[in-house]
């Protein structure tokens, strides 16, 4: 193992100039304006895989953006660990708010990241976390210490649902088939607090759309006299909570599986600063459910958000006009044993029942995913514990994440597998915004902590 360690320290420096020439190749799969630069994205993730040492590599094709496959097999009596990640990334936008060109890596410092950061989209989500585990594949081959078979299963339209990748594991079980399903796409606590990804939440998306008068009127003329689609759109958004911040939906909280007093001292354990929190987003408060902490409300508390919201005239000056229409996109994110499909059927609903007569209400689903949890007193959670016990000098905390990669649940549903989020990102690390960055500790954190999971790994299961 330490050459494994003496192998990734000597080879630093190419192992971030190849994460950057991946960087460069603007993979944004949900603009088809980048199509051929997505595609590219995963014929060099594949030659990476190549270069590392697969065996096997391959771009196996779908509706969509490909999946890129590869695998090496070391002794068919060997567990056999399946990575998961993705070469797709978030739309750059807004690009005047980012620094330094988000397709143009760059080093710099960060207060929280005083060793430097990469900055570029994808840097963190998921290129960057992905490529650890190409890097720690080409570390454990070259110093001939891979002690699992290994399967790379790296997608190209997580960041647009993945709606190709449902059909692709139904269709390669046998290919696919594994111990462990191995995926660094989330975050941990702190540096000098790892922690280990227990759960993550599902998701109902929809778009909704009011229509009032069949044209666009003179807010004079008409003003008062008929609905305003836009009013009324934000009034029906608005009582979507209550006082207390509760959803309103009836039977929204009907599967929510609420934690035991234990479960939530338990989480209450993990270290948080509050001011830190405040000061780093630069509020002067929280804001959220009534009688749940921040950390509660984020992971294991269901939500509604509005990510958009349209209509009218937003260009320059004054236009005194009522819309036909108006519009927004509306997520929910889902806690165990919430279904996003009842949910979406929940939402739409009640948003037609509460519409006054004066408008027509139109909801369209999009995409949505399963809620997961992970339990901890498993072969493949303790090699993660220990892994990174390891490599950090400390016990990682299992939590809850807020976030959601709603494939996870079906490759449980489908391949039977558990997944494990070992992830090293930093909430901080501003992923889906401007400036999204990857601290260079956790890049090589990373690459040093995996081969460790295959160590431990091999040895639990050995028994
Ligand atoms: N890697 C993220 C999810 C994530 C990040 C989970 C940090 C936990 C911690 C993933 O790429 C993502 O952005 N997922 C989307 C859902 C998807 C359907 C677009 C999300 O959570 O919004
Ligand atoms: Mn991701
Ligand atoms: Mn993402």
């Amino acid at each position: 193992m330490s050459d494994t360690k003496t192998y990734i320290q000597e080879n630093k420096d190419r192992f971030l100039d190849d994460l950057f020439q991946l960087l460069r190749i603007p993979s944004i799969s949900a603009d088809s304006a980048y199509k051929e630069h997505t595609l590219k994205t995963a014929e060099a993730v594949k030659q990476s895989l190549i270069d590392a040492g697969a065996d096997v590599a391959e771009i196996c094709d779908t509706a969509g953006y490909p999946v890129v496959y590869a695998e090496k097999m070391v002794d068919p009596n060997a567990p056999t660990v399946v990575v998961y990640g993705h070469y797709d990334v978030q739309p750059a936008d807004p690009l005047d708010l980012w620094t330094t060109p988000p397709f143009e890596p760059e080093i710099r410092k960060t207060e929280i990241l005083p060793e430097g950061a990469i900055f570029a989209r994808g840097a963190c989500d998921d290129k960057g976390q992905m490529f650890m585990h190409v890097k720690a594949f080409e570390a454990m081959v070259k110093t001939n210490s891979l002690p699992c078979n290994i399967k790379f299963m790296i997608e190209g339209e997580e960041e647009v649902g993945s709606p190709s990748l449902e059909g692709f594991i139904k269709e390669n079980k046998e290919k696919l088939a594994g111990d462990v399903i191995l995926i660094s796409d989330t975050g941990m606590i702190a540096n000098d607090t790892p922690s280990i990804t227990t759960g993550l939440r599902g998701l109902s998306y929809v778009e909704v759309e009011v229509t009032g008068p069949n044209r666009d009127l003179h807010s004079g003329l008409y003003g008062g006299a008929v609905a305003n689609p836009i009013n009324i759109l934000n009034k029906m958004i608005a009582s979507l909570f209550d006082e207390n911040n509760h959803i309103t939906i009836p039977g929204f909280y009907n599967d929510v599986i609420e934690l035991s007093a234990e479960e939530r001292a338990a989480m209450a354990k993990a270290p948080f600063n509050l001011d830190a929190y405040k000061k780093h987003l630069d509020i002067n408060d929280v804001y959220g459910e009534a009688g749940y902490t921040t950390n509660e409300r984020n992971s294991i508390r269901p939500t509604l958000d509005v990510n958009g919201i349209w209509g009218g005239y937003t260009g320059e000056g004054a236009k005194t006009v009522i819309a036909s229409k108006a519009y927004a996109k509306i997520s929910m994110r889902l806690v165990p044993a919430q279904d996003p499909n009842k949910i979406s059927q929940l939402f739409a609903e009640h948003f037609t029942k509460i519409a006054p007569e004066a408008v027509k209400v139109k909801v369209t689903p999009h995409h949505g995913g399963q809620p997961y949890v992970s339990p901890i007193d498993t072969a493949e959670y303790q090699a993660a514990s220990k892994a990174m016990e390891e490599s950090f000098g400390k016990e990682p905390i299992p939590v809850r994440s807020g976030g959601s990669i709603p494939i996870v649940a079906l490759f449980e549903k489908e391949l039977g597998m558990k997944s494990i989020l070992m992830g090293f990102g930093l909430d901080s690390d501003a992923i889906h915004s401007p400036n999204e960055h990857y601290g260079v500790f956790n890049y090589f954190k990373g690459i040093e902590t995996i081969p460790l999971y295959y160590k431990h790994y091999a040895n639990l299961k050995k028994g």
